[in-house]
């Protein structure tokens, strides 16, 4: 019988992770009496000193449902295989994965619950493997491109957000006769920009599973002007690629050179300097950014994100380790870790979403 488990968030945020720790607690503390410790920062919490612990019972998870964000922190940089220091001037990687465990161990902790994306998930399993930690996942990611599960929390919330922000943009768009470009996130992956652009009616959108022509989008704002609409809205992923060309990207400071994921970015502007010189129309570009990993949780994240804590929490007790909670069709299972990150979801040609957006018109960049 596990009595003590632990439990982190990894990775970029997103609404909902509250409400899975919130589960999770819930479950333990009702069905299964164990004890569950939340470390700050994924792992970091285990790694510095003093320790950056805390016991969760469920006065510490009220009111936790509607809360956006994560009550633990979170970090890109905690990779205990690859753990920035810096030396002097310049960021170095050190291997600390062993003294994590001993650390995890002398805490009495006998698993942990991991909710990450596919890269705290992968860490997450390297180290049940190499220093037999006991693991269990939850996937989180706006980006929705988990394949293993039909969603994943935080992904509807990030769609609201951007389909409120381009309705938004249309009236002004409207009022000033101007092709308005929205960036929207997703990596590699277009479910963002594709259910947002259809559910705000968007006149083109760009997903990087369908490289575009910048002619093609030009033609139909074109056409528009035609027939007296003269403005035009562009939803545009952030991983978007023109045809032969490559994804738009950004150099920030600060980002500790290290272990770091190539920055996308950009590509709103490129679009909007381009169609502003082919149609000869005013454009502007708003970049949505992090809004849309912000907020409380809509409610089908919030639903999703309670039935994967509650399946976790019985993933532990039943220890079924190297485990992960997914949705498929409608039911809460479970899938090996390896299984859930081992291939991406992009947006796939026969998607509902792709043959509704051709149907009511809307430029797709390829025609
Ligand atoms: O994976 C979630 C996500 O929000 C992507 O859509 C986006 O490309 C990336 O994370 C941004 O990461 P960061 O928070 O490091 O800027």
């Amino acid at each position: 019988m596990v009595k003590k488990i632990g439990i982190l968030t990894g990775g970029g945020d997103c609404p909902g992770l509250n409400a899975v720790i919130r589960g999770v607690v819930h479950r333990m503390e009702r069905e299964h009496q164990i004890e569950v410790w939340g470390s700050h920062d994924a792992f970091n919490g285990y790694l510095e000193f003093p320790k950056r612990l805390r016991r969760l019972q469920l006065d510490d998870v009220s009111g936790l449902l509607q809360k956006g964000g994560t009550i633990l922190g979170t970090t890109n940089r905690g990779n205990p295989f690859s753990y920035p220091f810096k030396e002097g001037e310049k960021w170095i990687e050190k291997d600390v994965s062993a003294q994590l465990a001993e650390s995890i161990r002398d805490e009495g902790i006998e698993g942990l619950i991991c909710i990450g994306g596919d890269g705290t998930l992968e860490i997450a399993k390297r180290f049940m493997d190499t220093h037999g930690i006991p693991v269990i996942g939850v996937p989180k990611t706006i980006d929705n491109d988990v394949a293993a599960t039909d969603y994943t929390f935080g992904f509807w919330t990030a769609v609201d957000t951007a389909m409120e922000a381009i309705d938004k943009l249309h009236t002004t768009a409207e009022s000033h006769d101007r092709i308005m470009v929205v960036e929207l996130m997703g990596r590699d992956a277009g479910h963002i920009a594709l259910t947002a652009g259809l559910a705000a009616g968007a006149d083109a959108i760009l997903i990087p599973e369908i490289p575009y022509d910048i002619d093609k989008v030009a033609g139909k704002v074109l056409r528009r002007q035609k027939k007296k609409r003269h403005f035009s809205l562009i939803a545009v992923a952030e991983g978007a690629k023109p045809i032969g060309g490559d994804v738009s990207t950004v150099n920030l400071d600060g980002n500790f050179g290290v272990g770091r994921q190539r920055q996308l970015g950009g590509l709103a502007a490129t679009i909007a300097s381009q169609l502003s010189e082919r149609t000869g129309l005013e454009a502007r570009y708003v970049v949505l950014g992090h809004l849309q990993r912000g907020g409380s949780p809509v409610s089908f994240d919030r639903a999703l994100a309670t039935a994967f804590g509650v399946k976790a929490a019985d993933l532990v007790a039943e220890q079924k380790w190297g485990h992960m909670a997914c949705l498929n069709h409608l039911s809460i299972q479970s899938c090996p870790i390896e299984d859930g990150i081992g291939s991406y979801r992009l947006v796939e040609k026969e998607h509902p979403w792709l043959q509704a957006a051709r149907g009511v018109g809307i430029c797709l960049g390829d025609k």
